[in-house]
């Protein structure tokens, strides 16, 4: 059940995160950044567990030959910027990536019709481009406008029991999108994914790894009465998951082996699994995988539109589901992408969990996250003298970049730019202030997922009917509950039988 504490905490930490301010646009620029990280620190960051060997950059990127430059590969299973043509790593390039995959920049209009929506200034993140790209985004608000009500999808891959502030991001984008629309919510814990790309990992593994992110994402402040959260393994192969079961046959019918090359860059040594799994992480767009939150009624429920909130690399398996859900009927899912958090190196990689030196954990202590930050990537110059002189660089200052990610008020985020880029404020008093946020955003996650216990976790990956507008009529939930009270008696009346017979053996020898 979820403690009265733990709701007090959440709605604390909603307030604190939507509180209006002016909802003026930032000019935050975390996404052309140039710095002096060298190819080879890169290379040194090992690749992150559940995630198959790095794609030849070959098989994704040009590569020109009489320069140094790569193209930046993003992919689910790797992310790194790109490689100029002296053969420094420069940033990712969000700009390029809207016009490789084909998506649609966040622009003015949407905020405004987001603004207006939903009565609130749109989130931070919005407003500061850090979610910046979308499919289908104006279609979901056209019906929501009309009031047919759509579902949020996301999801996290269990790769390792430890999340990163970086994980948190997409979450708590998806926790505003939940409250400001007041709609149902499934989260998708793909430990099968994890297993099948890690040469690593194994099921028992991945499968505690989910249970346990359950727990932290649990804590970012979802509403129980609207959010589903499954771990694949456990759900796929229950009573409860086989309509989500006959999606993934039929997504799969309608996938070949050549698309999934093309797509992921995938080859003929990859696991047969691997080539699979999109098909799953597919099916979780369809409001029919889940009949026990939208009914059984399929002329109404394939109606029911997905909008999936990610990190831009998710972006390529619902590209191959977009393809193919025409071809079975089905409506295609929209999506809105976030950029990465930037790593404490710099801004050409993500924070990646198995580089601890890259990223600030959810379990990191005060002093931790202040070591941490304090040699974090600077844009500062070499001495307090010429700091004066030439100005702080925000562009490339990865303490300035977290702020813009987690300090909530416009103003005092404008206000520290300014002082940094005029060379007032050094490079120390910088790095201060972002560890004084982060300490704060992780203390006030900690404080929350204290409160969440394994009852708590259970209810919410619990296969049940969740409380939203629109959700199916009374007669309907009837006869579901109906269905699955019958389905027990049966089952009851087998394990009876079993034991009876045990006893009977019993008896007899
Ligand atoms: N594949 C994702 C990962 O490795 C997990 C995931 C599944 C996901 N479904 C999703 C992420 C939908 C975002 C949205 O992290």
């Amino acid at each position: 059940m979820w403690s009265e504490k733990t709701y007090i905490a959440s709605s604390a930490s909603y307030r604190r995160n939507h509180s209006p301010h002016s909802s003026t646009q930032l000019r935050f620029s975390s996404v052309s950044v140039h710095s002096s990280l060298t190819m080879a620190s890169i290379s040194e960051v090992p690749d992150e567990p559940g995630q198959p060997p790095a794609l030849s950059a070959l098989s994704l990127a040009q590569t020109s030959q009489d320069s140094k430059a790569k193209e930046q590969i993003i992919t689910p299973f790797d992310v790194s910027g790109g490689v100029d043509e002296h053969g420094k790593a420069v940033a990712i390039d969000y700009d390029k990536l809207i016009d490789r995959f084909g998506s649609h920049r966040i622009d003015k209009a949407i905020l405004e019709r987001f603004e207006k929506l939903t009565g609130k200034p749109p989130h931070r993140l919005l407003r500061r481009g850090m979610v910046f790209s979308h499919r289908d985004l104006n279609l979901i608000l056209d019906k929501y406008e009309k009031g047919v009500p759509f579902f949020l999808y996301t999801g996290r891959g269990p790769s390792s029991d430890s999340m990163h502030v970086g994980h948190t991001i997409p979450f708590e984008f998806t926790k505003y999108l939940q409250d400001a629309f007041d709609v149902p919510l499934v989260i998708m814990l793909t430990d099968d994914e994890k297993f099948l790309h890690s040469p690593k990992l194994s099921l028992k593994e991945c499968r505690r790894f989910a249970l346990e992110n359950a727990l932290d994402i649990i804590a970012i402040g979802f509403d129980p009465k609207k959010t589903f959260i499954f771990a694949d393994t456990e759900f796929i192969y229950s009573d409860d998951g086989a309509a989500f079961g006959f999606n993934i046959l039929e997504m799969s019918k309608k996938t070949t082996n050549n698309q999934i090359k093309g797509t992921f860059g995938f080859n003929d040594t990859n696991n047969i699994g691997e080539f699979g799994f999109p098909a799953t992480q597919s099916a979780t767009s369809f409001a029919s995988s889940f009949p026990f939150i939208f009914g059984h009624n399929l002329k109404a429920v394939n109606k029911i539109p997905c909008l999936i909130p990610c990190a831009i690399d998710q972006d390529p398996y619902f590209r191959q589901c977009r393809d193919s859900a025409p071809r079975l009927g089905l409506m295609k899912p929209a999506l809105i992408h976030t950029v990465f958090l930037p790593s404490l190196r710099g801004s050409e990689s993500k924070m990646s969990a198995s580089d601890t030196d890259s990223s600030v954990f959810l379990s990191d202590t005060d002093n931790q996250i202040k070591k941490k930050v304090g040699k974090a990537f600077s844009g500062g110059q070499d001495t307090r003298e010429e700091h004066e002189r030439l100005g702080g660089r925000t562009a490339v200052d990865v303490p300035f970049q977290y702020l813009t990610f987690f300090l909530e008020d416009d103003e005092q985020l404008e206000h520290i730019r300014q002082q940094y880029e005029s060379g007032k404020m050094q490079s120390g008093e910088m790095k201060a202030t972002a560890t004084k946020e982060l300490q704060a955003y992780v203390w006030a996650f900690r404080e929350r997922r204290k409160a969440i216990t394994p009852e708590i976790r259970e209810e919410f990956m619990r296969p049940r009917q969740l409380i939203f507008k629109g959700m199916p009529s009374e007669k309907e939930q009837r006869a579901i509950l109906e269905e699955e009270r019958k389905m027990l008696q049966k089952r009851l009346v087998l394990v009876e039988e079993s034991l009876q017979r045990l006893q009977a053996a019993g008896q007899a020898s």
